[in-house]
């Protein structure tokens, strides 16, 4: 059975197209085999980062690994047809070669989006280390950081996840990813820590530490490359961030406990 993962959240620039990336590539270093799907059609930038990435293999020579991507049309209409919805019906019908399936989704709601939220395994939701970014999963009171009501993400995929009862599928796993906080121990860490754990109770999530905010998780965007390839890693110049970075990702793939997946040094 392909386990599918699926990055998603309605608020655009937290993270999922990243963590996306990171994901893929630690997995296909540890020798699973991977598809990908990019379902934003607009913005489209793990199938950008999937393309530069090809033309890093052709220009150097080296294999890093690739996983099998797909696409979907860039017709907007299609958005709004069924079939649109059977193309990728059948495509995760037809993975069985596949150990996971990424599945990178819009930052907003729409109709193919909520569509992939009912198949994934695991879902995997990325914050900013802020509260306009916590709204969308839960209204917080401001005098004790409790939620109030659920925000709209949450609503979406709360009704979407029930839906895997009727396809008699496993409880999912949702994990909410608290990203880019500070190394320090600041007040706003503390804060938007203490009220993710409140909102986590009440919606059935769980909160796992993320990526720090660092250059080198963009940095190698138009190569496609990532500082978990190690024919790169020969050739750039190792700091102590490069190393602590490379750990972050090392903690956040293990913590996402995902099957299949077992702490060994790689
Ligand atoms: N840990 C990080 N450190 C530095 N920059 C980051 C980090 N995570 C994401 N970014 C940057 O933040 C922006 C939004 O990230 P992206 O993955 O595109 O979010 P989304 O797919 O949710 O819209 C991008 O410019 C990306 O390079
Ligand atoms: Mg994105």
């Amino acid at each position: 059975m392909t386990h599918i993962v699926l990055f998603g959240n309605e608020k655009g620039g937290s993270g999922k197209t990243t963590y996306a990336i990171h994901t893929i590539i630690s997995l296909l270093n540890m020798g699973f085999k991977v598809a990908s799907i990019d379902l934003d059609e607009r913005q489209q930038s793990l199938s950008r980062y999937i393309e530069n990435r090809q033309k890093t293999i052709s220009q150097t020579g080296i294999n890093f690994p690739l996983p099998e991507h797909f696409q979907i049309s860039r017709n907007a209409s299609a958005e709004h047809s069924s079939d649109y919805e059977n193309m990728v019906l059948e495509l995760i019908e037809n993975l069985e070669n596949y150990d996971y399936l990424v599945i990178d989704a819009p930052g907003s709601n729409t109709k193919i989006s909520r569509f992939a939220h009912v198949y994934a395994d695991t879902v995997i939701t990325p914050i900013n280390s802020s509260f306009i970014d916590i709204d969308l999963l839960g209204k917080v009171d401001a005098n004790n950081l409790t939620m109030i009501s659920t925000g709209i993400y949450s609503n979406m995929y709360i009704e979407e996840r029930k839906k895997r009862q009727l396809l008699n599928k496993q409880t999912p796993d949702w994990i909410v990813v608290h990203s880019r906080y500070s190394l320090n121990e600041t007040l706003n860490r503390r804060s938007v820590d203490f009220a993710l754990r409140c909102i986590a109770k009440d919606l059935q999530f769980r909160t796992i530490k993320g990526f720090t905010d660092r250059t080198i998780f963009k940095d190698l965007f138009l190569q496609g490359l990532t500082l978990l390839d190690s024919e790169l890693t020969k050739q750039i110049k190792i700091t102590p961030s490069t190393i602590a970075a490379r750990q972050e990702v090392r903690s956040f793939l293990y913590t996402l406990k995902l099957p299949m997946v077992i702490p060994i040094e790689w």
